[in-house]
């Protein structure tokens, strides 16, 4: 079957800092490197590295063609992303030497989705595929009511943390994944987390799976050295929706998907982190 994936395609400034910069303080940067990123772009690449038809859709502005030379040479199928006139979108991210970061993100091209482009993207769409959305685009609420009345399961990464585009996305949403921080924001915002399936991914600590009348599901996190933790949270998601769609069951699509984003953050940069199924493989073989 297939992974769509409405999602934003950034282009990532890394800079590596000494630490993340206080309010008012100027620093000078050990090391800049330019890469592809994106939650969307990240989880397309994810999913497509794990071996699912990943189908982007998306958009970007001119003179970016470097960008999707590198999601095609992944293996992302890019029929869904259109070119507009806005900038391409972009970020600007610290990296400290715990590998921890911090991310400014210019929307650009990735806000001027429109339904309609959707619509017409997911239009051989239907059961047994998957919606990947994220917040980083326009056009949430449309994609998912449109995927979720095709039969798609509809996953939804409520990143960057949005109450509205929560509250608006949630309806037709089959699983709902979060951090341990936008778990806490739905909770202090809804009274409790959905009554829907909901993945909390928790970093070191691994993730749970959580449904409701069952008892959750947990998946421990693969011990490394991390060097840059960009993109792990996209990489744990798009490797788990390429497992489901292949037949694993979440059990088994966890800890892939944990192996793949604990593979992904002992490299640097986002997108270009990502590791091959067969390396996956290897990782957990080993
Ligand atoms: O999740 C990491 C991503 O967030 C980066 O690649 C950056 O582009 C922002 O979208």
């Amino acid at each position: 079957m297939t992974v769509y994936n409405l999602g934003s395609i950034n282009i990532d400034h890394v800079y590596r800092v000494p630490h993340l910069p206080a309010p008012g303080e100027t620093l000078s940067a050990q090391a800049y490197a330019q890469g592809l990123g994106g939650k969307g772009a990240n989880q397309s690449v994810a999913a497509a590295r794990a071996g699912a038809r990943a189908v982007h859709i998306g958009a970007i502005g001119p003179n970016s063609d470097w960008v999707l030379d590198q999601l095609r040479a992944y293996g992302v199928d890019l029929s869904g992303v259109s070119l507009l006139s806005e900038p391409t979108g972009h970020a600007i991210i610290n990296v400290d030497p715990g590998a921890e970061n911090a991310i400014v993100i210019y929307p650009g091209a990735n806000r001027a989705v429109t339904p309609a482009m959707v619509q017409a993207a997911l239009d051989g769409a239907g059961p047994g595929d998957t919606l990947l959305i994220q917040n980083e685009t326009s056009a949430q609420t449309e994609a998912a009511a449109i995927a979720a009345a095709r039969g798609l399961c509809v996953i939804y990464s409520a990143a960057p943390f949005d109450i509205a585009a929560v509250r608006a996305v949630l309806p037709h949403t089959g699983l709902m994944v979060m951090n341990e921080i936008e778990a806490e924001q739905t909770r202090a915002a809804l009274g409790a987390l959905p009554q829907m399936d909901c993945l909390i991914t928790k970093g070191a600590q691994g993730a749970e799976w959580i449904s409701a009348g069952t008892e959750p599901l947990f998946v421990p996190a693969f011990r490394v050295d991390p060097v840059d933790t960009t993109g792990a949270g996209d990489t744990f998601i798009g490797t788990l929706a390429a497992a489901l769609d292949l037949g694993l069951d979440r059990v088994s699509a966890m800890r892939r998907a944990a192996a793949a984003s604990a593979l992904q953050v002992t490299r640097p940069g986002a997108a270009q982190a990502i590791a091959s199924a067969a390396e996956v493989d290897a990782f957990m073989a080993g």
